[in-house]
């Protein structure tokens, strides 16, 4: 034995509390509490300190007049600085009433300090340490640690915490298997571009980070699982925005011999639960359900948000006749011409409306003509098209009254849709009608099988290639735009949540449908030859889904990035302030994994 080893009294600097407990039933108590100086105040000689630590904050009080109050605890207190980590032993004492500080939880208590010891002193943060902050996202994120010492950003991850905790706990009381599928591994199937892990050991050969976990939890169905779930990092090279990170957290699961209601079922119980335990929310269940063609008919995204009304209304009927080239020419090579009924917006000024248009046309729209409802007639771009009658029946058709402002979009159906149901929300907006505090959550049920890449000039899956088409016996060839499949999204306040799907677990229908895709039996084999292996061995009718966890809690929280609920979040360029990755390695490390500089 050593002798530093039989010294194992507690360090006087150890706390018996913490900076967020104390309230006057500890009135007179000696205490040691530890944490970060937030802030001294000199009063005169007082000195008033702000200990801050993960729990609250405690006012400590440094009195030449309290009797425990050293020489040296004066000057100790003089000098302290912010962000110094400290260790304070005094006592208790109940404020007077007019002291008392009633938003904060120790707010009724300050502890007279006898002894103050500096545990590490603090260099001057780049930034103050405040819970409303105007510091740039690029400094905070460079300093995240100190970020995160803010309150909202330090609730933001507790939340998550108990989030992730409350839905664990769910799908454990409902049967699943908790499984950790690998992370160094083959591409998946999700569609974006794969980061890749260059194998030392096997020169010109590189593992890929998935996309998801989907190969392995379908392969866990296989194996009989049953039921697999699993908090999975997902990794995905795309291109990035407030919803989306290079990498972020699936809450992933599979079911065996299920169909999509046993899925949506077990989801509904595990986000009811979450938003019950962690925010004290009743979420309203089922779910309501809308068909996709449906969603993008009324709404004009497969996303909708449900917190309103104002939805978009076909006006071909009244258009076809109207003279107004813009909405005759759309009708006549196929488009759409359909319109938003904006309520009391026609007050809204010239140049908010131009506005609109500049939505309008970042979301691919060539213009945006609108009118004015007032008392029987119409003012605006396209008024004069609508004389008369043909005014009445248009506000008809939109249920317009008058003070109201209708929005039309005359294009192609993709465009119309994707230009009026952004718009949709934009109004919504602007309109005050978009309450952070409501959650109306829905589910958009078959969404097509496949969609058109005008990247790569075909038809790709809408999900991924395992996703079964409504109809097992469907020809691919045909119409193939309008194939509905069985996959299914969970929407939540215009924000896609998750995706899932029933798979094909019918070898024929999955052979047949990477014939359609032009995938040969190499590239077949070379991809998925393993998944396609495991099914000749007994594959159950399954299905699953994955949510987006750190969407669910940005939702769930009121904010508006991911990046607010993820510890350590990348830039939209996919670096990381804080380390510098990625960053170039050293040649040797290249030279042994055979990679050269170009
Ligand atoms: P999908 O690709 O739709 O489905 O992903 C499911 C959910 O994951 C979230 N998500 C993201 N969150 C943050 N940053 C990103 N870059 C990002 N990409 C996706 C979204 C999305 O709804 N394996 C299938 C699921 C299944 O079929 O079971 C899958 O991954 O919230
Ligand atoms: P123009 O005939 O091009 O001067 O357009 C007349 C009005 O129709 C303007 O308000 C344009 O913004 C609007 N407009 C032009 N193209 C479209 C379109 N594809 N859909 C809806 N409105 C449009």
């Amino acid at each position: 034995m050593t002798e530093t080893m039989e010294t194992t009294e507690t360090a006087s600097w150890k706390r018996t509390h913490t900076c967020g407990e104390l309230t006057v039933g500890n009135d007179g108590q000696a205490v040691t509490l530890c944490g970060w100086v937030a802030n001294r105040r000199d009063h005169g000689g007082i000195f008033f300190i702000d200990l801050r630590d993960r729990y609250g904050i405690t006012q400590v009080t440094v009195d030449p007049g309290f009797e425990g109050t050293s020489p040296e605890l004066l000057t100790t207190a003089g000098n302290l600085k912010a962000e110094d980590v400290v260790s304070v032993t005094g006592t208790v004492k109940n404020r007077d009433a007019a002291q008392i500080n009633p938003n904060r939880d120790t707010g009724a208590i300050e502890v007279f300090a006898r002894k103050i010891e500096v545990l590490a002193g603090a260099d001057t943060p780049p930034f103050e340490i405040l819970d409303k902050s105007d510091t740039s996202v690029e400094l905070r994120m460079k300093y995240r640690y100190l970020d995160m010492r803010r309150a909202p950003v330090r609730e933001a991850l507790e939340l998550r915490s108990r989030f992730i905790l409350a839905l664990r706990n769910s799908l454990v009381r409902q049967e699943f298997i908790e499984v950790e599928t690998p992370i160094l591994t083959k591409a998946t199937p999700e569609g974006a571009r794969d980061y890749l892990v260059p194998s030392r050991v096997h020169p010109d050969s590189f593992y890929a980070l998935p996309q998801s976990p989907q190969i392995f939890k379908q392969l866990c169905m296989v194996a009989g699982l049953d039921r697999y779930f699993q908090i999975a990092r997902c990794f995905r090279d795309e291109d990035l925005r407030a919803d989306r990170q290079p990498e972020f957290t699936q809450l992933d699961l599979e079911m065996s011999f299920v169909e999509e209601d046993d899925v949506v079922a077990v989801m509904e119980q595990a986000v009811a639960a979450a938003f019950k335990e962690c925010l004290n929310v009743e979420v309203s269940l089922p779910f309501p359900r809308i068909d996709y063609r449906e969603a993008m008919e009324r709404y004009g995204l497969d996303k909708p948000d449900l917190r309103f009304g104002i939805e978009l209304i076909d006006v071909a009927e009244q258009a076809k006749d109207s003279g107004f080239k813009v909405f005759t020419g759309a009708l006549e090579a196929g488009g759409r011409v359909k319109a938003l009924c904006v309520p009391g917006a026609a007050e809204w000024s010239r140049k908010k409306i131009d506005g609109l248009a500049d939505v309008a046309q970042e979301y691919g729209g060539k213009g945006l003509a609108w009118a004015k409802v007032g008392d029987g007639e119409l003012t605006g771009s396209v008024a004069k098209f609508f004389p008369g009658e043909a005014a009445t029946a248009l506000c008809e058709q939109c249920g317009a009254e008058a003070g109201d402002l209708l929005l039309f979009a005359a294009d192609r159906e993709a465009v119309v849709h994707r230009v009026l149901g952004e718009l949709r929300n934009h109004v919504a907006r602007e309109l005050g009608l978009v309450d952070p505090n409501v959650f109306r959550f829905a589910w958009v049920m078959h969404f097509p099988l496949f969609e058109w890449s005008d990247e790569r000039q075909r038809f790709e899956p809408s999900h991924h290639p395992f996703t079964a088409p409504l109809d097992w016996d469907v020809d691919f060839n045909e119409d193939t735009g309008s194939i509905q499949s069985r996959a299914y999204d969970m929407v939540l306040n215009g924000w896609e949540l998750g995706s899932g799907s029933v798979r094909i677990h019918r070898r024929d229908v999955q052979e047949r449908l990477f014939a359609y895709l032009g995938l040969g039996e190499e590239e077949v084999q070379e991809k998925f030859g393993f998944l396609l292996e495991a099914f000749r061995y007994g594959a159950p009718p399954h299905a699953g889904f994955a949510v987006g966890l750190d969407r669910l809690v940005t939702l769930a929280l009121g904010k508006e990035s991911i990046r607010d609920v993820i510890a350590f979040p990348k830039t939209t360029s996919a670096t990381c302030l804080l380390t510098g990755a990625p960053s170039a390695v050293q040649p040797e490390q290249l030279a042994e994994l055979r990679i050269r500089r170009t």
